[in-house]
């Protein structure tokens, strides 16, 4: 894939996260979704690609842009042929409230090497690169986290445990506590918060939990090019969803390693905050229409870990005022 793609690429979720941007607070997740959607669809129409998107909005007959099967920009001009996973927001909610981690965030490879996840849950267990190898869905949440400590050499009480805050994970969080290691709860994001266990300033070691599968094929992405390690289960929850696996020829019993759901040696990341979080700031404003973004752009070949600070001058940039 041409590596300028990259830049371009951050231009994409630059556009989303402006769009939603002027949406953090105002309680209004459908409103920052549509509007990060709208952007991030006219942004891909200006760059020089061949796409299809495996990961989207949904199926088409749910989502009228960026649907599962789309294609995007031109077949017939010799461009790159890509997979393209796209979510417009992870977080939405996070924007409604005012709450940290919501990113605007994509990922491209050739195409036919990401995986074309259903939309249900998923188990995911992640880890930076020095604990790569480390992980396994299969055993304990215990032993995980002792094998992780071993490789940070860290005491078990020194590693941080991110976890999703849901009841769904009420027993995992007091495996974790009761084997004394530390949790940070999350309310929403788990995209940016498996990417934080790359990212030692995030404090983050790791992170086990359930969340959609589809940004779990994102976060692979992520974390293939940052060298750590990720594992994903499908977790259908009812005959609908696994209606859903099977006809995707998804395997609900299969673990998922990072080279399954995104294969190959080329791939190119793109993540900008909506909101700030730990290891990305969101969008701000200042005096003068001016609006500021911070992405964080991968590329998979070099092992380039990017951040694009850019400032935009809001009255020239008409669909992004505040
Ligand atoms: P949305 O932005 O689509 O709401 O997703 C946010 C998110 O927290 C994901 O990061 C996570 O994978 C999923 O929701 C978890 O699902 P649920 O909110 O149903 O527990």
């Amino acid at each position: 894939m041409n590596r300028n793609l990259a830049l371009n690429l951050a231009r994409v979720t630059e556009a989303a996260a402006l769009s939603a941007g002027k949406f953090q607070g105002k309680g209004d997740k459908n409103g920052a979704d549509k509007a990060a959607v709208d952007a991030m669809r006219r942004m891909f129409d200006a760059i020089e690609i061949d796409g299809v998107v495996v990961i989207g909005e949904g199926e088409i007959d749910e989502a009228p842009m960026l649907y599962i099967g789309e294609h995007i920009g031109s077949d017939s001009k010799g461009y790159d042929k890509v997979d393209i996973s796209v979510d417009p927001i992870d977080g939405t909610t996070s924007i409604a409230e005012g709450k940290s981690n919501a990113i605007a965030v994509l990922a491209v490879s050739p195409r036919g090497t990401m995986l074309n996840a259903p939309d249900v849950y998923m188990e995911k267990i992640a880890c930076g690169p020095r604990a790569k190898g480390c992980i396994n869905l299969d055993d304990s949440v215990s032993d995980n986290v002792k094998r992780v400590a071993e490789a940070l050499g860290k005491n078990v009480s020194e590693v941080t445990v991110a976890v999703l805050d849901r009841p769904r994970h009420d027993n995992i969080i007091k495996e974790i506590r009761d084997l004394g290691a530390r949790i940070k709860k999350v309310s929403d994001g788990d995209i940016l918060t498996a990417i934080e266990a790359c990212f030692e300033e995030s404090g983050v070691d790791m992170i086990i939990g359930i969340g959609g599968a589809p940004e779990g094929v994102i976060a692979a992405a992520a974390l293939k090019c940052l060298g750590g390690d990720f594992q994903g289960r499908l977790h259908p929850t009812d005959e609908a969803q696994r209606e859903r696996c099977k006809a995707l020829h998804s395997d609900i019993k299969k673990i998922y390693y990072i080279d399954d759901l995104v294969k190959g040696n080329e791939v190119i990341f793109s993540a900008t905050g909506v909101t700030t979080g730990e290891i990305l700031d969101g969008v701000k404003y200042y005096e003068g229409d001016i609006a500021t973004t911070e992405s964080l752009v991968l590329r998979l070949p070099s092992g380039t870990i990017r951040r694009i600070k850019s400032t935009h001058k809001l009255l020239q940039k008409p669909d992004y005022a505040k």
